[in-house]
């Protein structure tokens, strides 16, 4: 095996965001670009002899190609030994397994989520570390410096590896192990859940739709769902992972599912519909009729979980992310358990779970996760939904209202401005933070603020803080606004205001957007959007 050394020059945008490297797909493709990452992902990690590394992706428009450039870069390190998922494959909650079940020392993972495939889309690429969860903040910062120093990188000159077939190959002395994306994980939930009960519940008449959207899930829902608990045929749809995510958004929400959703809404529901996103993190969950917050999934789900093996004995406590509702605080008081509000993405949970502080997370963009990895988990959050149900005898319908008379509704929305000039939404941003001193005790569109920060994080366990994660405006009533700027994005800034209003009453009836007028006005006003961003109206309401 020959190493060559490549002489690069410095990429001044490679700054990794809430979740990993996302770019266009063609930037990535440009020469030198993954490359650079990649080299500087092992500089960080203090190089890759040795190693293990588990490595796939969601199967988008340049997975291929970039798994052997990584292969091959590793092999360059002197790495031990890699697992790939064959064809490419691996969801994210798997990949996340692959590495805790293997002892591995990280992994690669391409994937840009929910975002879309294609040439001209995006692409992504994420290290996890050796707990299986998102690199830290600290990582995070150690590769991005190291993306600013970096003069050339090493790779061997060897043929592509067949990616296609499971079983073991070498590229010089480093093994490549190419496994089945599925098996290992489908063992996992199988240990968690009541299996027996799951399939009992579909012989008994019980009906699904999951759509795959084109992405990762389909050969794991085929798998779990269909083959294993004996859903029928069909219950999959859109279960072949595509280049492009068959031309889609693949990202499990009433807008982005709308077929699911109409189904869910007509007279031909079946019991329960769901969805995941390009890499299997996320999930969508619908009942006949209803659809199910991911905020109050999260706090459903903890309510319920001791129904389930995995979680019989309780849960330790519960961790949300800060723009997500405060549903599951109201689980969490009843349990007499904590309840943690982190700053947003996955990787703010990892020290609480590895810690045992906490034993379900979640967040209001469709993620929910448990101790059992640690990423989020699409699938994982639909079979805990189908054992659950299993276990109660009940329909999502009936779990929903029975939730919201015990502890009250969150009624919650978020509006996306998506692509706006950058200098706009900083100076937005700006504009909330000036006030927040002299806001409390003013009045907007009918509502007192009683308290406005910007949300600031010290993470228990280990001590690291992070500040600016998000502007809070809170109202007197229950009512809250955020404001803060995505971190995923590729294009502009994508300005999300997420609204939420707390309600105590017998009722529920009342349609979201009714119930959030005021708190939304209030934001508005506040914040001066639409003036200082020239939106009149969000590109998504979620
Ligand atoms: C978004 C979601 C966040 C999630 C992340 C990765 O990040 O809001 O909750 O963890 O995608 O899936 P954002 O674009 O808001 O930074
Ligand atoms: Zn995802």
């Amino acid at each position: 095996m020959t190493i060559k050394t490549i002489s690069t020059t410095i990429f001044n945008d490679q700054k990794p965001g809430t979740s990993g490297l996302r770019k266009k797909t063609r930037t990535f493709m440009g020469p030198h670009y993954l490359e650079n990452y990649v080299s500087a992902t092992f500089t960080a990690i203090g190089g890759g002899a040795g190693k293990c590394f588990v490595l796939g992706g969601d199967g988008r428009f340049f997975n291929r190609p970039a798994i052997q450039t990584i292969l091959k870069m590793a092999a360059a390190q002197g790495a031990a030994r890699i697992i790939v998922g064959q064809g490419g494959l691996l969801s994210t909650p798997a990949a996340s397994h692959l590495i805790r079940l293997n002892g591995a020392d990280g992994g690669f993972i391409l994937s840009a989520s929910h975002n879309p495939g294609g040439i001209d889309a995006d692409f992504g690429l994420k290290f996890n570390a050796a707990n299986g969860g998102p690199a830290s903040e600290a990582l995070t910062a150690r590769i991005h410096d190291a993306t600013l120093a970096i003069k050339s990188y090493d790779i061997a000159e060897v043929d592509d590896i067949n990616l296609d077939t499971v079983g073991q190959t070498r590229i010089g002395t480093m093994v490549i192990d190419v496994v089945d994306p599925v098996a290992d994980y489908s063992d996992l939930m199988a240990s968690l859940f009541d299996f027996d009960a799951i399939r009992a519940l579909f012989a008994g008449g019980f009906t699904m739709r999951f759509d795959a959207m084109h992405a990762v899930t389909g050969p794991y829902a085929h798998a779990i769902l269909e083959d294993t608990l004996g859903a029928a045929k069909g219950t999959v749809v859109n279960g072949v992972p595509s280049e492009d995510f068959g031309k889609g958004h693949p990202d499990p929400n009433p807008i982005w599912a709308k077929e699911l959703m109409d189904l869910m809404m007509s007279e031909a529901a079946p019991d329960m519909g769901a969805a995941s996103d390009g890499d299997g993190d996320r999930n969508m969950i619908v009942g006949k009729g209803t659809y199910i917050t991911p905020s109050d999934s999260l706090a459903m789900l903890a309510a319920n979980a001791h129904l389930v093996p995995a979680y019989k004995n309780g849960i330790a406590g519960i961790a949300r992310s800060m723009p997500t509702s405060a549903a599951a605080d109201r689980v969490a008081e009843a349990l007499g358990i904590p309840c943690f509000e982190t700053p947003t993405g996955w990787k703010f949970f990892g020290t609480l779970l590895d810690a045992g502080r906490v034993t379900i997370c979640g967040e209001e963009s469709a993620g929910t996760g448990s101790h059992h990895v640690r990423e989020k988990d699409g699938l994982w959050a639909v079979l805990l939904w189908l054992n659950i149900l299993a276990a109660r005898g009940k329909s999502v319908a009936e779990i929903q209202a029975d939730h919201w008379q015990r502890f009250g509704r969150n009624y919650y929305a978020r509006h996306d401005y998506e692509a706006v000039e950058s200098a706009r939404a900083d100076n937005m941003m700006a504009h909330l933070r000036a006030q927040l001193d002299s806001l409390p005790g003013q009045r907007f569109a009918g509502l007192n603020v009683t308290r406005a920060d910007d949300f600031a994080y010290t993470d228990p366990v280990d001590g690291a803080t992070s500040a600016a994660q998000g502007i809070r405006l809170f109202f007197e009533g229950g009512a809250r606004a955020v404001f803060r700027l995505s971190g995923t994005g590729t294009e502009g800034a994508t300005v999300r205001l997420y609204l939420e209003q707390f309600v105590k009453q017998s009722d529920y009836a009342a349609p979201v957007e009714q119930v959030l007028e005021a708190v939304r006005a209030a934001a508005l006003e506040i914040s001066d959007l639409p003036n200082l961003t020239g939106r009149s109206r969000p590109d998504v309401e979620t």
